[in-house]
């Protein structure tokens, strides 16, 4: 096996299946750095025939012991050293998201703090996956409902999270006992890597938690559409979420669940504490570089409060550092790629051109990397792209409203459902507006506090199914019901048909 070096970390070629290390007979992919856009590594990558070796690989361990008499301790204590051993990393591991994602280093090491703490949390629940035992009509039948794990599980996510939206998908498929092909993104493929290697020091059986990286059309398509996969999981834009459902239900009906796009809302009612209502909505929008599935990139505030709001929200946002990735205080990277850079520059135009007045920023930042200014619209109103589409830049559309309904009318206006805040000191209000919001996680007072211990997904076309939390094991599960019958005098007709 040969391996190659990016920024001082080893990193392992190839596909890794069955716990070895494998040529990859895909294009090679280039690997990037979005801060200066310079080419740092060449991967290899899955062809068709490659995904069909890792989905074998992964059969043969969940048909042999893996999958069906491995104890939930014994996988419990395989993710606690799992997690062990991605924190003692944590140095390498932050290097790569930031020079491979553009993430600024700080925030690289809290993506990486946060999957080993979602490590811990399904390494906690290996041992606690149950069934139930259901009594039917007398004491002489009852039907034991086991849970049991799935199956053969494909995993794909996108490039803002990548190690952290890993670990929502990892870590509770292996606490049920899944084996598990996993693809990272394109933009995004180095800590993976990494990653596989220490799943291996782990002593994870051979085939458990296979990488087949490559390019979404060709590995993550072959994913879709294997006939061998009982499950897949996907988190990424609306769009592709859309080709994978159909490409499951064409192929074998596996099962499906996403977590896709927002263009979540964040309200400001005139009884917030602004200040407080300000920041948050800020970070709400600017974190990870507005890379983030649940970005509250549109903010409502009430029109006795707007002009207020907007002069501290303006204040908030013109505070971050936006700068070098390895700078421990800067708070803004470079967007992910040049496809993004463009497609936000050009969402910004389109703003302008709507009508909508830009307050903040609006351009390029610098001149080398995809960096962009952050940047604040007002006056905007929902009939514009920049209050419909998801930029997933760092952009924010500040819009009017009179008063609650109309808060919750312009929230819920979007194909999207995934998420929604509300700033208010009434607590009356809280309660009625949090009941009408349609959006899968609602924020009171804060923003983007995301936990592994709660279940996250979508309304609408931002998802289905949730992550996280005990929920977040239920796709991973499925239930035998397994009927007993108990009787010492033997056969006995059904009542309903000795009726007949
Ligand atoms: P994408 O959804 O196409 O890519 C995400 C993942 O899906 C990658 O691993 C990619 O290789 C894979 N993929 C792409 N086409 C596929 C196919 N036909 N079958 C199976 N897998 C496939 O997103 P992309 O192009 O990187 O970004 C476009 C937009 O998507 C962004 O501007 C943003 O709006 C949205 N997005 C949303 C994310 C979220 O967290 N909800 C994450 C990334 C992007
Ligand atoms: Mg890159």
């Amino acid at each position: 096996m040969s391996r190659f070096t990016v920024s001082g970390v080893s990193l392992p070629s190839g596909l890794f299946i069955n716990n070895e290390w494998v040529p990859g007979r895909g294009e090679r992919l280039q690997v990037v750095n979005p801060a200066t856009e310079e080419q740092i590594a060449e991967i290899e990558t899955a062809s068709r025939e490659d995904v069909d070796l890792a989905v074998a690989a992964a059969r043969a361990a969940f048909e042999s012991t893996w999958g069906t008499w491995v104890s939930g301790q014994e996988r419990g204590q395989l993710l606690f050293k799992l997690a062990d051993l991605v924190e003692q990393n944590i140095d390498e591991l932050a290097v790569l998201e930031r020079v491979d994602g553009g993430k600024p280093a700080g925030w690289a090491r809290v993506d990486i703090e946060d999957t080993v703490a979602c490590f811990r949390y399904f390494a906690g629940a290996a041992d606690k996956i149950h069934g139930s035992v259901v009594e039917i009509d007398d004491q002489r039948k009852h039907a034991v409902l086991r849970k049991e794990p799935i199956g053969v599980v494909a995993q794909i996510v996108p490039w803002n999270y990548p190690l952290l939206m890993m670990a929502w998908k990892v870590a509770p498929a292996l606490s049920a006992g899944c084996a598990i092909v996993f693809k990272a993104a394109e933009q995004t493929p180095l800590s993976t890597l990494r990653f596989a290697e220490l799943v291996k020091e782990a002593g994870y059986p051979a085939g458990a938690f296979n990488v087949v990286n490559g390019v979404g059309a060709i590995t993550g398509d072959a994913l879709s559409r294997h006939l061998d996969i009982d499950k897949i999981a996907f988190t990424g834009s609306t769009a592709t979420g859309r080709r994978i459902a159909v490409a499951a239900a064409e192929s074998n009906l596996k099962k499906v669940t996403l977590e896709l796009g927002g263009k979540s809302a964040n309200i400001v009612f005139s009884g917030a504490n602004l200040p407080e209502a300000a920041k948050w909505a800020a970070f709400g929008v600017y974190e990870n570089m507005g890379q983030s599935c649940s970005a509250g990139s549109r903010v409502l505030v009430q029109e006795s409060v707007y002009d207020e709001f907007v002069k501290l929200f303006v204040a908030a946002a013109s505070a971050f550092k936006v700068g070098p990735t390895e700078d421990e205080d800067t708070f803004q990277g470079p967007q992910i790629s040049k496809v993004q850079f463009d497609k936000i520059l050009g969402l910004i135009e389109a703003g302008k051109a709507g009508g909508a007045t830009c307050v903040l920023g609006g351009a390029r930042h610098g001149t080398k990397g995809y960096f962009i200014q952050p940047t604040v619209f007002t006056d905007v109103d929902m009939s514009m792209r920049i209050a419909q589409e998801e930029i997933f830049g760092p952009v924010a559309s500040i819009i009017k409203f009179k008063d609650e309904a109309e808060a919750i009318a312009i929230a819920n206006k979007t194909e999207y459902g995934l998420a929604a805040a509300l700033h208010t000191t009434d607590y009356n209000q809280v309660q009625r507006v949090t009941r009408r919001l349609k959006a899968g996680t609602v924020w009171v007072n804060q923003y983007v506090m995301v936990s592994h211990q709660i279940p996250f997904g979508g309304y609408k076309q931002s998802g289905w199914g949730r992550e996280l939390g005990m929920e977040g094991l239920e796709p991973y599960l499925t239930t035998k019901s397994v009927h007993h019958y108990y009787d010492e005098e033997g056969f006995e007709w059904p009542i309903r048909l000795t009726k007949l």
